[in-house]
């Protein structure tokens, strides 16, 4: 398609969007009276409006039933968190037993390292990304600790190549090789925080299943962005957060994936607790553990209610929308967004860098030469909700559930303005 950087043809594609009525489900923060061009659904997405109407139904079956609600309400407690696994299945490509809702990113993460970070003797090296997200170089590093190991010694980061922005699947995958059969755990971020890049997981998921490695991602800037397949590609297990693309609200549920393969084990190390035994059995209060035959053996606790309903509201749209036709639009609009920025980048004299390479889902991550941190507090002030790394990276993330193409055009609009006017 060509694109043109008018106000016309951005609403021509609006106009052409089977999603656009999408909009409408959010509420969006106001500035100067107007809806924000809201760019940081790779941080936390807007409200749905139908979130509301999932938690009042929760308020009011506690305020009406008490404890009965764990059982009688219409949607009951007990099993609340199940009607989450088939959506979030067809998100994240697995079965829906795979599938399992609890806790939050970084405490899941931990959990699964339990039942497959095993070190032993020579096998005990973990490969992940240079400059993982912090939490997850934290949770490794301790991880590796509480096995009486040096992180320095068992921790191996794949780097970019010198001068280069993003990794290549190829130097990951040489890695992997290197390390061997020394290498216990492939733990990675799917799509990276900082430059939106998403890997091969597929590829890099067999190579370290190759070398005889357990293999897991973390999905908090995949899920609900790109198309992910977990079960084909085999990994052995992944967790996410809810609160960015899938729009559940902050701090909220986390989801998990463990493999159909390593399900419905009594003899896998695992923290356990009385969520995750057979629910036939779980009232009958005996001090043997049976493990649900799904992913919810993982589960320690009953599930916050409050935090799950919004996360099901929202991925109600999920399954009304399917990952295929938000996928389309995504990448439409991302090109949009890339192609106002050249436009832009004609007529100022700053210059923008995309570092965000192809192989990308919502998230375009740009230097903008010659700007400062000005910039940014003018976008903000203007109603342009983004992010700011220093020293001056802008990462946009156009959700395609709620952003429009005209979001985009005036978007350039007010970046030309601000640099101009500095
Ligand atoms: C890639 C990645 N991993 C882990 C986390 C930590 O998430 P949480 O605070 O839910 O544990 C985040 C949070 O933004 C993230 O982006």
């Amino acid at each position: 398609m060509t694109f043109q950087n008018t106000l016309d043809f951005a609403k021509q594609l609006d106009a052409s969007d089977t999603l656009a009525h999408y909009r409408n489900e959010f509420h969006y923060p106001q500035v100067n009276g107007k809806d924000v061009i809201y760019f940081t659904g790779n941080s936390l997405g807007l409200q749905p409006k139908r979130t509301q109407t999932f938690v009042d139904e929760v308020m009011k079956d506690w305020k009406e039933l008490a404890v009965e609600g764990h059982f009688y309400a219409d949607k009951p407690w007990w099993d609340y968190h199940e009607r989450l696994a088939n959506g979030l299945g067809k998100v994240v490509g697995a079965l829906p037993k795979e599938i399992s809702v609890m806790n939050t990113l970084t405490v899941n993460l931990h959990l699964l390292m339990v039942s497959f970070y095993r070190p032993t003797g020579k096998r005990f090296k973990i490969i992940c990304e240079e400059k993982a997200f912090p939490s997850d170089q934290y949770m490794l590093q301790s991880q590796v600790r509480f096995h009486g190991l040096d992180p320095k010694e068992a921790i191996v980061e794949v780097k970019k190549r010198e001068g280069e922005h993003a990794w290549r699947t190829e130097d990951i995958i040489q890695k992997i090789n290197e390390v061997g059969d020394e290498l216990a755990l492939v733990l990675m971020g799917g799509v990276n925080y900082y430059n939106g890049q998403v890997l091969d997981m597929e590829a890099i998921t067999k190579a370290g299943k190759d070398v005889g490695a357990f293999v897991g991602w973390d999905l908090a800037h995949a899920v609900g962005n790109i198309k992910l397949n977990l079960h084909d590609w085999e990994a052995d297990f992944a967790a996410w957060c809810s609160y960015k693309y899938m729009n559940s609200g902050p701090g909220n549920a986390s989801g998990i994936f463990v493999h159909e393969k390593h399900l419905g084990k009594k003899d896998i190390p695992r923290f356990e607790g009385w969520w995750g035994t057979k629910k036939e059995t779980r009232f009958l209060m005996q001090p043997e553990f049976d493990p649900i035959q799904s992913a919810d053996a993982w589960q320690l606790s009953n599930p916050p209610i409050l935090s799950v309903a919004p996360y099901l509201a929202s991925l109600e749209m999920f399954e009304e929308v399917g990952m295929d036709a938000l996928i389309e639009k995504q990448h439409t609009i991302v090109a949009f967004l890339e192609f106002v920025l050249h436009e832009i980048d004609k007529e100022v004299d700053s210059t923008f860098e995309i570092i965000t390479p192809k192989d990308r889902g919502c998230q375009l991550s740009v230097f903008l030469h010659g700007e400062g941190r000005a910039i940014f507090d003018y976008l903000m002030k203007n109603g342009v909700i983004t992010d700011w790394r220093e020293p001056n990276v802008i990462r946009l993330a156009p959700a395609p559930l709620y952003c429009s193409f005209e979001d985009m055009y005036r978007f350039g609009q007010i970046l030309k303005k601000g640099i101009q006017d500095k």
